[in-house]
């Protein structure tokens, strides 16, 4: 097994998991120091495209978004989201994750599902593919955006869907916009880590966009705080630039050749 996926697994009940969100190379060599994963997220078709849908997300924005993610890499496990409908079966499955992999030297991917995917991600795992899940809210195919287990009918597939994925092999689940009770629930009933955004802090680790935690991406849901503005950081520092170009301070001697 992948050392880096020991290290996440034995993780579990001891200490918290550090994850993040990158889509460049930039950012990826900022963070690497301070996370245990990298997920290059399909949620750049929001983010960065502005899509209304991370299903218009295509394999080849992930795969170059992830080449590009993976020179900033050294330490953390780095795993990329398979987009919408590049993982309708198990060959289909396998043919795009090997792709992804082979493409970007990931450590593996990222699957939205319960129940449905059971058997794919069994054929993934058995072709020693790693496979981290994702329950919750699944944006590649929900509807609304709404927090997960004030239905009983949630609170009852989630654990059952928890417990098929660990059963097919995942080595962690993302569990996203899932209400404190069910999230510790999950978390205490499977022996595989999870991963909370939006899930409290009782889940084994967390995850969130960069761009939302450092306020690039100006977006306002509960579950993100913003550890700064980096929005104020440029504005004030291309404000400055624009002041120096037009006022000729820049570019000064210093500056030229
Ligand atoms: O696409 C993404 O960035 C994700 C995280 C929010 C978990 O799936």
């Amino acid at each position: 097994m992948n050392k880096r996926i020991k290290k996440i697994l034995a993780k579990k009940n001891k200490t918290k998991i550090v994850c993040l969100t990158a889509y460049s190379k930039n950012v990826s060599m900022i963070i690497d120091n301070f996370c245990d994963l990298i997920l290059v997220g399909d949620s750049l078709g929001s983010v960065l495209y502005n899509y209304k849908s991370t299903k218009k997300v295509s394999l080849n924005t992930m795969i170059e978004h992830s080449k590009s993610v993976r020179m900033g890499v050294k330490k953390s496990l780095m795993i990329v989201d398979m987009p919408y409908n590049t993982y309708r079966n198990s060959k289909e499955a396998l043919k795009n994750a090997k792709k992804i992999i082979s493409q970007t030297k990931c450590d593996g991917v990222k699957l939205e599902g319960g129940k449905k995917i059971f058997k794919i991600v069994k054929a993934l795992v058995k072709n020693k593919i790693p496979v981290m899940g994702h329950l919750g809210l699944l944006p590649q195919s929900d509807k609304n955006f709404r927090f997960k287990g004030q239905k009983k009918s949630e609170r009852d597939t989630m654990l059952i869907d928890a417990k098929l994925l660990e059963k097919a092999g995942v080595f962690s689940i993302v569990l996203e916009c899932v209400e404190t009770s069910l999230a510790k629930f999950v978390t205490k009933n499977i022996n595989i880590p999870t991963i909370g955004i939006g899930a409290s802090n009782i889940c084994d680790g967390q995850i969130l966009v960069l761009d939302d935690l450092i306020g690039l991406n100006p977006i306002n849901v509960r579950f993100v705080k913003k550890f700064t503005n980096i929005r104020m950081e440029i504005k004030r520092a291309v404000s400055n630039y624009a002041k120096q170009v037009k006022n000729k301070t820049f570019p000064s001697k210093k500056h030229s050749y």
